[in-house]
């Protein structure tokens, strides 16, 4: 069983009790479609997200390892750097991050709010590069740079994507199996942003082998699904491979790829309007990169009638410090 197994593996318990999963009534009332959602927007550390969970791992990891720097690479905007950094500094150690600027702007906002602001709170080293085309290799040389100068470094791949990270997820997939069972509800679906796919991997693995009738559907915010699923069946496979577990027969990857358009770090017209709903329904914020999208295919996943009968689970995966980096989109609407 994949969820003992689990507890053979290290881990900060940085998160505490299980976050809430609850019903959004007026959103549910405003669609016509029970809608949950499961708050991993509120894991307590520097205004929340779902990387803690893989850095729960990834982090015990590298203090076992004697490390006194953790490494990582993303976005400028990126909510895994901000949480990583975060950690860090919790923890005592260094951070050193490579950043990207993947939609090439030069506003102001994006380039030193939101996400990137805190990082200067946390004291976290920034080095702005050109691209993260070959972000594992960027990360080696950067591990070598370091150990030169006299530090121990983590490397923390990019969104904390690698087997150990996503043992976060798979975690949080029992999790919310329990809460799930507790309701007594049949669940139509659970709907998930699907990014570097830690996420989608892990929490797919649990759901597969706790509620295999369970659909879970990672709607992408960065790539079609030619190219997202192979990545998160592999990264399935390796994670089940650590665990030395089979993967449950009942997984499959399931990918809406029509929401992420143009690209990766820039909301369309459907990104804001699910972003603007939610927050004028229920007080609730997404963000403009990932949740905002995920959000908008739930959404027309109800209108176009794609799901299965009964309410649906929206993984609310935080992010929302990035709607401090985009405000001109809004105001432009
Ligand atoms: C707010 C938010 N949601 C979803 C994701 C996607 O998670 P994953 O990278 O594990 O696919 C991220 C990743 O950075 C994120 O910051």
């Amino acid at each position: 069983m994949i969820k003992q197994q689990l507890d053979r593996f290290k881990r900060l318990e940085l998160l505490g009790t299980p976050t809430p999963l609850e019903k959004l009534e007026r959103l549910s009332a405003w669609t016509g479609r029970d809608i949950y959602v499961k708050r991993d927007d509120i894991t307590p550390l520097a205004m929340g997200g779902n990387k803690l969970r893989k850095l729960e791992y990834l982090a015990a990891d590298a203090l076992a390892q004697g490390a006194d720097t953790l490494i990582t690479a993303g976005a400028i905007q990126s909510n895994h750097v901000r949480q990583t950094a975060a950690l860090a500094a919790k923890l005592g150690l260094g951070c050193v991050a490579l950043l990207e600027n993947p939609i090439a702007t030069e506003d102001r906002n994006y380039l030193s709010n939101g996400n990137r602001l805190l990082l200067d709170l946390f004291d976290a080293k920034v080095e702005l590069v050109e691209n993260l085309d070959d972000a594992e290799e960027q990360l080696h040389a950067l591990a070598a740079r370091l150990r030169n100068s006299g530090k121990n470094p983590y490397r923390v791949p990019i969104g904390g994507s690698s087997p150990v990270g996503a043992l976060g997820y798979v975690r949080a997939g029992f999790e919310l199996a329990e809460q799930i069972q507790q309701t007594g509800v049949e669940f139509a679906a659970v709907v998930l942003a699907s990014g570097s796919a830690g996420t989608h991997s892990g929490l797919g693995i649990a759901l597969a082998e706790a509620l295999p009738q369970l659909p879970v559907i990672g709607v992408t915010v960065s790539r079609p699904e030619e190219t997202q699923a192979p990545k998160v069946q592999g990264l399935a496979e390796r994670t089940v491979e650590l665990l030395g577990e089979p993967l449950p027969s009942a997984f499959n990857v399931q990918l809406w790829d029509e929401y992420f358009g143009p690209r990766y770090g820039e909301p369309n017209a459907g990104t804001l309007a699910a972003i603007k709903l939610v927050a004028s329904q229920e007080g609730l914020l997404l963000d403009p990169v990932y949740t905002g999208k995920a959000m908008a295919g739930l959404l027309d996943g109800i209108g176009r009638q794609r799901f299965n009968e009964g309410p649906i689970i929206f993984l609310h995966t935080g992010g929302a410090p990035a709607l401090f980096a985009y405000p001109d989109v809004f105001s432009a609407q």
